[in-house]
């Protein structure tokens, strides 16, 4: 039982740990979505659930860690404080806060972020939401960079429609594997969104929630750096880091730059936990969340397809690349060996190679077999064939069942 203004933080650090709670009676939230009175949820990873009226709550499930302790009202506050912005902008016809939030990794920018996201659609505005963390994606598989207009609340990942998202491929697990690329695809979200920004007062005025990734050192950085200024960040939120916090207040003279603690509750998640949430983020693809949903295997001729990958003509970057990154970046044609096996493909919208790198992709499929003699893949893939388009990107995102 919780009283009003608790919260129960529960830990999973493993697939062992599982944890289902269910709203008994009350009312309560995880991280901004409201819970439904007797439907069960189930987690793989650590959450908490929040009352401001007070609720009983059944768990199943052995989590590492469970701890009752009252609301922390910082996710709150600064959401009290984008709405008031939110309806200033509105009033004036202007942009609502480009807000970024960056820190190292497990300090809770992406759970503040889907909780900031949750509430502002709650208050009837609707954000838009840019996910550059490469490695732990929010809205798609790992790998991708993307942007998504909020209208409903949701998990990200399950539960914002879809149709709305726009997903680019960067093709890798960490920013530094293609620095240009990743610039690159910056400048691309920073148009789109900017465009979609233009679609009504309402959505102008609500402007943006970006999430990064926990890299902050050296060229992780910069890419920080490039980012806020591509966007043109109103609000920059630094967690933790007092350093990085320190220098983006020297470097962005036009944005608020604000220092937050790390978040109350929030959990140190290994290597292994990630490599295991990647593979969950992709089995869910193909399978669906509950494992329920039909995928395909079928045969697609290597002839038939251009298979590429993105790479960089540079082997060191310097800062006058960043402004036109494209230029350093080249289409290579991937060859058909053994290395293709359990890749992971995108499917790009492009309708030419030239346009590849900035369009976004329509899905994924991976590779899961090849017939070297008559030049044949095996792909999986969450729709039936045919493919919907013939151009596909590799990177080195791979999915062993
Ligand atoms: N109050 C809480 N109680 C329990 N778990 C929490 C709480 N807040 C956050 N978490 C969990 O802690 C983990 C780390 O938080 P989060 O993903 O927000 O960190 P992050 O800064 O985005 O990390 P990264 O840089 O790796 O993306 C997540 O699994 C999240 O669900
Ligand atoms: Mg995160």
């Amino acid at each position: 039982r919780l009283n009003a203004f608790q919260e129960v933080s529960v830990s999973v650090c493993s697939p062992s740990e599982i944890v289902s709670v269910e709203l008994i009676d009350g009312s309560a939230e995880i991280f901004g979505v409201e819970m439904i009175k007797n439907a069960v949820r189930t987690f793989s990873s650590s959450f908490a659930v929040h009352t401001s009226s007070g609720c009983s709550l059944k768990f199943i499930g052995a989590p590492a860690g469970i701890r009752t302790q009252s609301t922390n009202s910082v996710i709150y506050d600064i959401h009290k404080n984008l709405q008031d912005s939110r309806e200033r902008a509105f009033k004036d016809g202007k942009l609502g806060p480009i807000v970024l939030f960056t820190g190292p990794t497990d300090v809770g920018k992406s759970t503040i972020t889907r909780s900031l996201l949750n509430y502002a659609v709650r208050c009837n505005t609707q954000p838009i939401f840019i996910d550059l963390d490469v490695g732990q994606s929010s809205i798609s598989l790992p790998g991708t960079v993307g942007i998504l207009p909020v209208d409903c609340p949701g998990d990200l990942v399950k539960g914002y429609c879809e149709q709305k998202l726009s997903v680019y491929f960067f093709g890798h697990k960490s920013p530094g594997f293609n620095m240009l690329l990743y610039f690159e695809l910056i400048n691309k979200l920073s148009v789109t969104m900017y465009n979609r920004l233009e679609v009504s007062p309402k959505i102008s005025s609500s402007g943006t929630i970006i999430d990064t990734c926990g890299w902050i050192t050296g060229q992780g950085y910069l890419a920080i750096l490039h980012a806020a200024r591509s966007f043109q960040v109103s609000t920059v939120f630094v967690i933790e880091d007092r350093e990085l916090y320190a220098n983006l207040r020297q470097e962005l003279p036009t944005a608020t730059v604000t220092f937050l603690n790390k978040l109350d509750g929030v959990t140190v998640r290994s290597k292994a936990f990630r490599t295991n949430k990647r593979k969950e983020l992709i089995q869910e693809y193909f399978y669906g969340a509950d494992r329920i949903l039909n995928s395909y295997l079928f045969e697609i001729g290597y002839r038939d397809f251009r298979i590429i990958r993105i790479c960089s003509t540079v082997n060191k970057i310097s800062q006058y690349m960043y402004d036109e990154p494209h230029k350093y970046l080249d289409i290579k044609n991937v060859p058909l060996d053994h290395l293709m096996i359990n890749q992971i493909l995108a499917i790009s919208y492009a309708s030419t190679v030239e346009e590849v790198i900035t369009t976004s992709v329509l899905g994924f499929i991976c590779v899961k077999d090849i017939d070297f003699e008559n030049r044949i893949l095996k792909v999986l893939s969450p729709q039936p064939g045919p493919l919907p388009n013939n151009l596909l990107i590799a990177g080195d995102i791979f999915y062993e069942t």
